[in-house]
C-alpha cells in the first residue's frame, strides 16, 4: 500500500519512524480519521477545519497549507484506488532529544494511511451493544490528539464483553463514547451533551444536527443522567465509521425493547440518502 509521509507519497515498508517521534514518546499529536465513499472524501472540510484548531489548541504550526493537506490526502485515495473505506491522517511535534516541553525548529511528522472497508447495508448490524466506563480522561477531549489511552481502555472494557461501546460518564453525566458521541431521544427530542471541553465535537454529531433540522426533530445540547440515559426512549451513537449506530442494549439494560427506534431509522435513512 502506498502512504503519506511528509509530502510523499512511499510504499508502506520504506515508511521510518524515529524513535524519539513525540508522537510515539509522548502521543503529542493530532489526527484525524475521514470515510471515503464511492472514491470521494466524506464531509471533508468540517474535518480539516477540526484539524486545524486541533493544531491550533496545542500550538503546532502545521508544516503545509491546509489546501495543500487536503490535495495529498486525495492524492493518497487516488493512488491507492481507493472507492470505499477509511483515510488516517496524523500529525506530530516530530523527533527530538526526549524533553516534556517543545523543541524548536523540528519539523513535524505527517503520515496518511488508507484502508478499504466496503459499505454493504444488507450486513450492518441493527445496534449494539454498550457498556458504562467511569469517564477517567483529562479536561480537553475537544481536542483530537493521539493521547488515547482513557478511550482504549473504556474501550477494551466494552470489547472484554463482546459489546461495540462504552459510554463514559463523569460521575452522573454522561459524556460521549470512547471513540463516539451519544445521543439520546426523550419525548421526540434529540439530547447530547454540549460541545465543550469534556467531548470531542463530532463531525457526525454536527452532521446529525443537520439532518434533525431537515427532518424537523429538535435537538437539545445539554447535559443528562445516566439515568436519563437508562430511561431513554432511544439511545445512539455517531461517529465517523459507525455513522448514526442505534444502542440497544446498556449493561444489563435493554432499550426500547432492544429494537432501534423510530427516530433513530428516520436518522439512518437520511444519512444513507446523502451517502449513496
Ligand atoms: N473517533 N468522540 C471521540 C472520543 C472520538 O474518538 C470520536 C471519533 C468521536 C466522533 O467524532 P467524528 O464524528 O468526527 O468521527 C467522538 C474516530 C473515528 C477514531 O478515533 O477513529
Amino acid at each position: 500500500a502506498t502512504i503519506l509521509y511528509q509530502d510523499q507519497f512511499i510504499d508502506r515498508k520504506q515508511a521510518k519512524v524515529d524513535i524519539e517521534d513525540r508522537g510515539y514518546q509522548f502521543g503529542d499529536g493530532i489526527y484525524e480519521a475521514m470515510m471515503v465513499y464511492s472514491g470521494r472524501i466524506f464531509l471533508l472540510e468540517p474535518h480539516l477545519k477540526r484539524l486545524e484548531r486541533s493544531a491550533r489548541e496545542l500550538s503546532l504550526t502545521l508544516p503545509y497549507s491546509i489546501d495543500h493537506l487536503a490535495d495529498n490526502i486525495k492524492k493518497l485515495i487516488e493512488l491507492n484506488q481507493l472507492e470505499d473505506g477509511v483515510v488516517y491522517f496524523q500529525i506530530t511535534r516530530g523527533a527530538a532529544p526526549r524533553q516534556h516541553f517543545f523543541p524548536e525548529h523540528t519539523p513535524p511528522v505527517i503520515t496518511g494511511t488508507v484502508s478499504s472497508k466496503v459499505r454493504d447495508l444488507s450486513k450492518r448490524p441493527k445496534g449494539i451493544k454498550a457498556v458504562l466506563a467511569e469517564d477517567i480522561r483529562w479536561l480537553r477531549c475537544d481536542i483530537k490528539t493521539l493521547n488515547l489511552l482513557g478511550n482504549v481502555l473504556a474501550k477494551q472494557k466494552a470489547h472484554n464483553v463482546n459489546a461495540g461501546e462504552a459510554i463514559l460518564h463523569r460521575g452522573e453525566t454522561v459524556t460521549e463514547g470512547s471513540s463516539s458521541n451519544v445521543f439520546i431521544v426523550k419525548a421526540g427530542e434529540l439530547v447530547t451533551h454540549p460541545a465543550d471541553h469534556r467531548i470531542l465535537n463530532g463531525i457526525t454529531r454536527l452532521f446529525v444536527f443537520d439532518l434533525a433540522k431537515r427532518l424537523d426533530i429538535p435537538v437539545s445540547e445539554r447535559e443528562f443522567s445516566l439515568k436519563e440515559l437508562l430511561h431513554a426512549d432511544e439511545v445512539f451513537i455517531t461517529s465517523t465509521s459507525n455513522e448514526v449506530k442505534p444502542v440497544l442494549q446498556i449493561d444489563d439494560q435493554r432499550i426500547n425493547g432492544g429494537e432501534p427506534g423510530a427516530l433513530s431509522k428516520k436518522l439512518i435513512a437520511a444519512f444513507d440518502a446523502e451517502v449513496e
